[in-house]
């Protein structure tokens, strides 16, 4: 049966970043597809009140939560090793842990993230979050993917940046002189776009193990968003809007499980077309 391919009954999803906005949707289509899930994130309290929502509608015992750095390697090797004692193997990696420079109603991205203004300590903060740490933790539970024949699946969170530049223009605020203007920065660009070459690296080097790699590429999740940037940025997408934040949980689904098994390598832009216009 087509559907049977979805099924993810006894398999561990590890999530990093469970907590956030996404994080917490891609849980609970894992969930629902049947998979148990490892939520992981910097936050404990974070953690519990996640694992809280998602107990309402799936079984507490399939929801594991390890508070985990990813710019920490000794962090993820310690969940490893937690997760390997207690006899969990992790089929499913889904890096989508990142600091995420966000619209706010009106509160827009900060004037400090102009290139000519960016601190070497955001550009070396938000790259060890968003890139290296998709590194390590592939290094860790990737590895152990490939040393068995068991195989298994990475999904590496981008973004529709990953494929195109910042329009800027979006997050203009009036009344604030050029070099006051809000932009998303920089390192947003670096990191999406070297997420996909990531996931391209990967997807080649463990193929021959059963490892699978390919990156989501979401853009705009509605979330509150004053009236002015919705406008501005809905004007550019073709569906003429953005996306509701569980609009991506069925591609988490079919690029986790068996039915995508022949998709390897790729980047899918789910972007309501805006890439295309
Ligand atoms: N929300 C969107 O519109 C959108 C659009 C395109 C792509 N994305 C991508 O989707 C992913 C999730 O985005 P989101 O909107 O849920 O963001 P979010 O900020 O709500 O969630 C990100 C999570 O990452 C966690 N995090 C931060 N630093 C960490 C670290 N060092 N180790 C582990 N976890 C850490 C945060 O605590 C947070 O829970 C990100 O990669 C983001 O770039 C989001």
């Amino acid at each position: 049966m087509t559907f049977d391919k979805f099924e993810l009954t006894g398999k561990t999803a590890l999530i990093t970043g469970a907590a956030g906005l996404l994080g917490l949707e891609h849980g609970s289509a894992l969930l629902e597809s049947g998979s148990k899930v490892v939520l992981t994130d910097i936050s404990e309290s974070a953690l519990d009140s996640a694992r809280s929502a998602l107990s309402k509608n799936f079984d507490p015992k399939s929801i594991i939560t390890k508070v985990m750095d990813v710019s920490r390697g000794s962090d993820i090797r310690s969940v490893a090793d937690q997760l390997s004692s207690a006899g969990i193997r992790i089929d499913i990696l889904v890096n989508n842990a990142a600091i995420d420079p966000k619209v706010k109603g009106d509160v827009g991205i900060l004037e400090t993230s102009r290139l000519e203004n960016f601190p070497l300590e955001q550009w070396e903060l938000q790259i060890t979050v968003g890139l290296t740490g998709a590194f390590l933790c592939s290094q860790v539970f990737g590895t152990a993917m490939a040393q068995d024949s068991k195989g298994g699946v990475i999904l590496n969170i981008a973004s529709d940046l990953s494929v195109f530049s910042p329009d800027q223009r979006l997050y203009r605020k009036a009344g604030l002189p050029e070099h006051q203007q809000p932009v998303k920065p920089v390192t947003y660009s670096v990191i999406k776009a070297g997420l996909v070459g990531l996931t391209r690296y990967l997807a080649t080097y463990w193929a021959d193990k059963g490892v699978r790699a390919n990156a989501l590429s979401p853009g705009g999740v509605y979330n509150g968003q004053s009236a002015e940037f919705v406008q501005r940025l809905t004007s550019l997408i073709p569906l003429g809007r953005m996306a509701n934040r569980d609009e991506y949980r069925s591609a988490i689904q079919f690029l986790c499980s068996d039915a995508s098994a022949y998709l390897n390598g790729q980047n899918i832009v789910m972007d309501g077309g805006r890439c295309v216009w």
